[in-house]
């Protein structure tokens, strides 16, 4: 079964950026930038990744990014990225990531932009990934600054294919970045959020996003399960929802297979996905190695969980079908069946 998972052709639709930043990684960066980490070894700066809630991992996340200076920094954290989910047979990846948590900090926006696009553009024609950008908004940060980042990308609309939300959910409802999300969608741009686990008022933010802001896509959204009306919303417009059981069980104590299965029951469009492979310490493999392992899901659902990645991929319908091809061929051919 794991050998199964690992050579299976996959899709991750929730990775940030950001959070896909190994400690060797940053204290390359640390080095050629000159800049103080805190911590003598990457072992060290792992043993503090003690997160127990959003906010806790949060300020170690936000802490790290200070290392990312230049085009080439954003490069190599993207090359690094996608040569890594190449290693384990992901062949199509979109990227979150937080330009608000860069330019704070004085990098340019298109800095920024360049450096993450050249990474993707090598990766596709050197190794055969594909990658998407998704550019979120901090949701802690204001509506106003959200615009602004927006307006920014305008010169790179062609770089992204969608614009999603993170960060604190504590206070800062989808409805806050209304405005933003209809400019974004009349730019042409696919909408996610995320609604985070057993976040305060999380059955009606994830409502908003529904009726409000009418997203594609939510992020996370496991708590839906808790009201058959947004479930069968969820179902009934064929929304994906991107699940990362690992990164779940920083906060839940499981890697919530009861529920990936109760959705996969309903008809949902469950994914799995990695969120933040760095500090979660898990990368697409390991996050369905796991769950696999948790929930003793069988083949067919796990070809059924990672074919609903390529399945609700903001991809056109050919470029879909051909990977869901290559996926069926697999599956077809494994030893498994
Ligand atoms: N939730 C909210 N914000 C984030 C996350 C997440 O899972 N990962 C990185 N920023
Ligand atoms: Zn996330």
């Amino acid at each position: 079964m794991q050998a199964f998972i690992e050579n299976m052709p996959k899709a991750e639709l929730h990775v940030h950026l950001e959070g896909t930043l190994e400690p060797e990684l940053s204290f390359a960066l640390a080095r050629k930038n000159n800049i103080e980490l805190g911590y003598e070894t990457p072992e060290e700066l792992i043993a503090a990744y003690d997160f127990y809630d959003l906010p806790s991992f949060l300020t170690i996340y936000y802490g790290a990014m200070k290392v990312l200076r230049d085009e080439a920094d954003f490069y190599q954290l993207t090359w690094n990225y996608l040569s890594k989910a190449y290693s384990q047979n992901t062949l199509y990846a979109e990227l979150f990531f937080d330009p608000q948590a860069h330019t704070s900090r004085g990098v340019e926006f298109g800095v920024i932009m360049h450096g993450i696009r050249a990474a993707q553009e090598d990766a596709e024609a050197k190794l055969g990934i594909k990658g998407q950008l998704i550019m979120c908004f901090l949701r802690d940060m204001s509506a106003e600054s959200a615009l602004e980042h927006l307006l920014m990308a305008e010169p790179y609309l062609a770089w992204l294919v969608g614009v999603g939300l993170d960060s604190d959910e504590k206070n800062n409802p989808p409805a806050k970045f209304a405005e933003v999300f209809k400019k974004a969608r009349e730019m042409g741009l696919k909408l996610t959020m995320h609604c985070d686990v057993n976040q305060q008022n999380t059955l009606l933010h994830i409502g908003q996003c529904l009726d409000e802001i009418v997203v594609d896509r939510i992020d996370h959204g496991v708590n839906s399960l808790e009201s058959d009306a947004l479930c069968e919303a969820i179902k009934t417009k064929g929304l994906g929802l991107t699940v990362c059981p690992v990164s779940n069980r920083f906060v839940v104590q499981s890697l919530t297979s009861n529920e990936i299965r109760r959705m996969l029951e309903k008809g949902m469009l469950a994914t799995i996905n990695s969120d933040d492979p760095a500090y979660f310490r898990a990368y697409l493999n390991e996050n369905l190695v796991e769950l696999q392992r948790e929930g003793n899901f069988t083949a067919e659902e796990i070809a059924i969980l990672v074919g609903n990645a390529f399945r609700v991929a903001w991809l056109p319908d050919e470029e879909k079908m051909t990977y869901l091809q290559k996926l069926g061929a697999y599956i077809q051919n494994a030893s498994i069946q």
